[in-house]
């Protein structure tokens, strides 16, 4: 497929760290203009400032519909048109159902579920015009649910459910809809995930020096957009963790149970 991306437009949630930050960097180098959305003004201005006629950056909050709807009309008077959408916009939780405050699975499906689908719902028009590109960023955990991610497992199951609904409703309008599906990536996700009563956790399980960079996301996102995939399913642990839970959900509890059982889980 050639596709001309000179002049092309992307609204990208969650820029101003990790994946996000990353995939503006990659479509900037690749030729688009990018509307690079999130809370911190700070690192968002920094962001831009690489790259100001191209990147136009946009402080809201993924939650508040209306202040979506301002960020697309700012997006359409600087750059005059919209090309892709990517709901990147993203938090986690670290606490067991039995222990976590119901306000932090309302936060945790506020932000990664209703978020993205504001922005999506508000870009679709003029994405349907241009026959463009919708991209919702899930995870491992919208395949294969993880214990003490149960508000972020069940945002981004929701997430899928919605954007394969959205996809089937855009059969034959030349609308590409790709849901992609880190596994786990470095970042300050885990860092910055809430735990039982909504405070960041400030410390991460993982070794995340060890762990695919956002860089690498980015590019096999990039790449999947251009070559028009549905579904990208990232590292070689996340790929084998959802075709084993599609054989064997049951046996896949155990499996998964050990991998998590390093933090208390009951
Ligand atoms: N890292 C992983 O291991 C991993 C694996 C699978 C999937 N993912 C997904 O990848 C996406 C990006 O995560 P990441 O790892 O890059 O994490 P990150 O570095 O913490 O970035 C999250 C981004 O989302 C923004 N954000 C959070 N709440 C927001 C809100 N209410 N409104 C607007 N922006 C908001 C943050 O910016 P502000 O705080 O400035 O608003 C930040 O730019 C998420 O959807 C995550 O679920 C990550």
């Amino acid at each position: 497929m050639s596709i001309q991306i000179q002049g092309r437009v992307a609204w990208v949630t969650g820029a101003s760290s990790g994946i996000g930050e990353a995939l503006t960097r990659k479509l900037v180098a690749e030729g688009w203009n990018v509307a690079a959305l999130a809370r911190s003004e700070a690192p968002l201005h920094t962001l831009a400032g690489a790259a100001p006629d191209r990147i136009l950056p946009l402080v809201a909050d993924v939650r508040d519909y209306a202040a979506c709807e301002r960020a697309y009309a700012q997006i359409l008077e600087r750059f005059g048109r919209l090309d892709a959408v990517i709901a990147n916009a993203g938090i986690s939780h670290r606490a067991t159902v039995e222990e976590v405050d119901l306000s932090v699975l309302r936060e945790v499906m506020e932000v990664n579920f209703w978020g993205a689908v504001h922005v999506i719902k508000t870009a679709l028009p003029e994405i349907k015009r241009q026959r463009g590109w919708i991209v919702g960023i899930s995870s491992i955990a919208g395949f294969r649910g993880l214990p003490a991610r149960s508000g972020y497992s069940a945002s981004k199951f929701a997430l899928n459910g919605f954007l394969e609904a959205l996809r089937t409703e855009l059969y034959g309008t030349g609308v590409k809809v790709l849901i992609a599906a880190p596994g786990f990536t470095r970042s300050a996700i885990r860092m910055r995930a809430l735990d039982a009563h909504g405070r960041p956790h400030g410390e991460t399980p993982l070794p995340e020096e060890k762990l695919m960079t956002a860089e690498e996301v980015a590019q096999h996102i990039y790449h999947a957009m251009l070559t028009g995939k549905k579904y990208l399913l990232l590292t070689t642990q996340g790929k084998l963790t959802v075709w084993l839970h599609r054989l064997a959900p049951i046996f896949m509890d155990r499996i998964v149970y050990a991998y998590f059982s390093r933090e208390r889980l009951h």
